[in-house]
């Protein structure tokens, strides 16, 4: 029996979807356990090239059963959309199931979103709709998979809701939702995912008393967690390894390892401050021009990714929150051909070097302090084996386990998911 829970260790966008599609293969159910189709989570693998929103990237896998969590806001017709286009290259979603506690996003919620990134306070969000479902859920009118099973019930509680969803909307000069629009929806998403809800407590409970492995699956990462992140530029859901045994219902203690993943650099998408952030020529050798797959560009939003130095001090504040027993670093082949790579290793303020993450207000006016390490300068990615990576990359990888006192157990070399080191 195991319980792991793969997190994002930076900004989001680690690579988290690549050691997942590796991860899943020895787990017998693999969990996405928080946010919504905010997320790009890229796979390569023998069935082709995708950007997973929803869908767990174990799907690949005949024997996992993927289950949408609990902690999710879902959009049901991106659900669906997705399944199709996995179907498509063959792949069965017939073992995708659907927590009956997950959260449906609505399509006023989209509008929302993206009605609030059109106006002065602008965030960077996705516009996925992810923030308005989240203050639904929290505000207790929003409905949840198993309301589905009953439509008279989801009739009563749209009655009770709607008129205040559609004052919003107004007051945005957004378009209102009559009732039987949503309801409509309702009975089409009932016909197509009635079959796929389940009871996640129970079956997840059961599944770690018959000794079956887990694997959880985070959004994102560590800095844009609601509670610990750079508030408020961050999502509306807990990035952060805790949350998933909180939402899931099982014991916390019931959980065996934390995997954080991390890039070789950093990068972000949105506002807010990212202190080890590159100047745009140096960015745009690591961007690339979108044109392959492991462009530095979003999976979700095709937005050009903001590009950094890898942040010591990201990676710890995430090790002491998280608690991670391993670690994954991905794109290392990205810093092949550098002759000097950067290592921020603390912050300063006015010449006064800061010991605990700041807030946010204040990383925006932190200096990086960095270390200079040379580069390997030729190529990695046909490697497979740590042991046989240059030695500069290995006194690379040897800096950041020495100043987190964590190993780290995979290093990715490409894009695809042999391109691994281990
Ligand atoms: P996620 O959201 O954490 O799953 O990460 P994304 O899929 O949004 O972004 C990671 C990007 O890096 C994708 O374009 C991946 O194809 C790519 N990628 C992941 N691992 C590696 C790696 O080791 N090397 C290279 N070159 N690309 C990688
Ligand atoms: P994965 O799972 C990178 C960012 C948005 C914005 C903030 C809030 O692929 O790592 P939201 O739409 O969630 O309300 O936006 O979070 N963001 C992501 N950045 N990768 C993601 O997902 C992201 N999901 C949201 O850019 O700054
Ligand atoms: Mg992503």
């Amino acid at each position: 029996m195991s319980v792991k829970i793969v997190v994002g260790a930076q900004w989001g966008d680690e690579g988290k979807g690549k050691i997942v599609d590796t991860l899943a293969k020895d787990s017998d159910i693999l969990v996405r356990f928080q946010g919504g189709d905010n997320a790009g989570h890229t796979v390569v693998n023998e069935h082709g090239v995708f950007k997973l929103h929803l869908v767990p990237c174990g799907i690949f896998y005949p024997w996992v059963t993927c289950v949408v969590g609990t902690g999710m806001v879902v959009n049901p017709d991106e659900l669906l959309k997705e399944m199709r286009e996995v179907e498509s290259k063959g792949v069965s979603t017939l073992r995708l199931k659907v927590s009956s506690r997950a959260v449906i996003l609505m399509p006023y919620h989209v509008d929302l979103d993206g009605l609030k990134e059109s106006g002065s306070n602008i965030l960077g969000t996705t516009k996925r709709g992810i923030g308005p479902a989240y203050a639904d859920k929290a505000e207790r009118v929003a409905l949840r998979f198993e309301d589905l099973l009953d439509l008279d019930y989801c009739r009563e509680r749209l009655q009770q809701s709607l008129p205040t969803t559609n004052a919003k909307l107004s007051f945005l000069n957004g378009k209102n939702y009559s009732l039987d629009e949503c309801l409509d929806l309702c009975t089409k998403w009932r016909a197509h995912l009635a079959d796929k809800i389940i009871d996640e407590v129970d079956f997840l409970n059961h599944a770690i008393k018959d000794g079956k492995n887990i694997l959880f699956e985070g959004q994102l990462g560590v800095m844009k967690d609601l509670d610990l992140g750079i508030y408020p530029y961050v999502t509306s859901s807990n990035p952060v390894a805790a949350y998933a045994p909180v939402s899931a219902g099982i014991p916390f203690r019931s959980v065996t390892d934390v995997i954080g993943v991390f890039k070789a650099f950093s990068s972000a998408v949105g506002g807010g401050p990212f202190p080890t952030e590159m100047d745009e020529i140096t960015a745009s050798s690591f961007r690339g021009t979108g044109e392959f797959v492991d462009d530095e560009f979003g999976a979700r939003t095709g937005r050009a990714r903001r590009i950094g130095w890898l942040d010591l001090c990201v990676l710890s504040y995430g090790a002491m929150i998280n608690g991670y027993t391993s670690l994954a670093m991905c794109k290392l082949d990205k810093l092949d051909h550098l002759d000097e790579i950067k290592i921020c290793t603390g912050y300063a303020i006015d010449d006064q070097t800061i010991h605990a993450m700041p807030s946010t207000r204040m990383l925006a006016r932190v200096k990086p302090i960095y270390i200079t390490l040379k580069g390997w300068k030729q190529p990695t990615t046909h490697l497979r084996k740590l042991e046989d990576l240059p030695k500069e990359a290995k006194f690379y990888i040897k800096t950041i386990e020495e100043h987190l006192s964590i190993p780290i157990r995979f290093v990715g070399v490409g894009p695809a998911r042999e391109d691994l080191c281990v």
